[in-house]
């Protein structure tokens, strides 16, 4: 399948090491240009592009910058993906640490993918945004191993959260539907989902257990 990815640093570097070995046809950009990305091509095949050519004929696009970089990302970012590509949205915000103040997060009380859409104007499926990058590549499990670890997928377009489980069941972790777009606060930093490592009964649980209300270490 053809994927771009957008950000190449934990997580973005780890899935093109993942997806290539799995035989992905994969272009992955960062915001410095593709000269600076000839080692992590050497080491995994994949294809170094500048940002606003990476969905080029994609199937899947992967999102994964930092929160403040989103509204940096050019304009027309899916121009040529297929008319049915899926985005997955990785992202997190960390007003303190890294992303400032967002007001549409915190004034308008948008989820953080939902203001991410609105900024790049193509829906969304949010996964692995709780997901440690170093699990991307030591936790895959065969489907059925007790030990397999599943990940939350949020997201209001069927067919696209369809094909974003298939693609990570193919890496290795099962799935558990985490709702539309509107419920993803259940899987934002701070909640019990974020960073467990656990199968889908667990995932299940602690997507239940979740607080809307935003954690006063996440707001700016
Ligand atoms: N680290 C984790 O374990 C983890 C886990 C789950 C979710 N997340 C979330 O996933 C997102 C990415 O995290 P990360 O840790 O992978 O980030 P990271 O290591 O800081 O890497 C960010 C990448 O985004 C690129 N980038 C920044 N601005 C860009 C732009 N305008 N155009 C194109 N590329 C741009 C950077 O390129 P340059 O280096 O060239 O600037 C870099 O390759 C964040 O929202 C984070 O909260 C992280």
């Amino acid at each position: 399948m053809k994927i771009g990815i957008i950000g190449a640093g934990n997580i973005g570097g780890n899935l093109t090491r993942r997806l290539t070995a799995l035989g992905h046809d994969v272009s992955v950009a960062n915001s410095r240009g593709p000269h600076t990305l000839t080692a992590l091509a050497e080491e995994t095949g994949a294809t170094p592009v500048p940002a606003g050519e990476a969905a080029r004929g994609a199937e899947i696009v992967v999102v994964t910058v930092p929160l403040k970089a989103v509204p940096d990302l050019p304009s027309g970012l899916l121009d040529g993906a297929a008319d049915d590509v899926a985005v997955i949205d990785t992202g997190n915000y960390y007003p303190r640490e890294r992303d400032g103040r967002i007001a549409g997060i915190e004034d308008e009380g948008l989820t953080e993918s939902r203001w991410t859409e609105r900024q790049i104007g193509h829906p969304v499926v949010k996964a692995f945004n709780g997901t440690y990058a170093q699990d991307i590549l030591e936790r895959p499990r065969p489907a059925g191993d007790p030990d397999r670890m599943a990940l939350p997928v949020a997201g209001d377009d069927e067919a696209a959260k369809a094909k974003v489980r298939a693609l990570i069941d193919e890496l290795g972790f099962d799935t558990v539907d985490a709702g539309g777009i509107d419920d993803s606060w259940r899987q934002q930093p701070d909640t019990p989902v974020y960073g467990l490592r656990e199968g889908v009964e667990g995932v299940t649980k602690a997507l239940a257990e979740a607080s809307p209300e935003r954690p006063a270490a996440f707001r700016g």
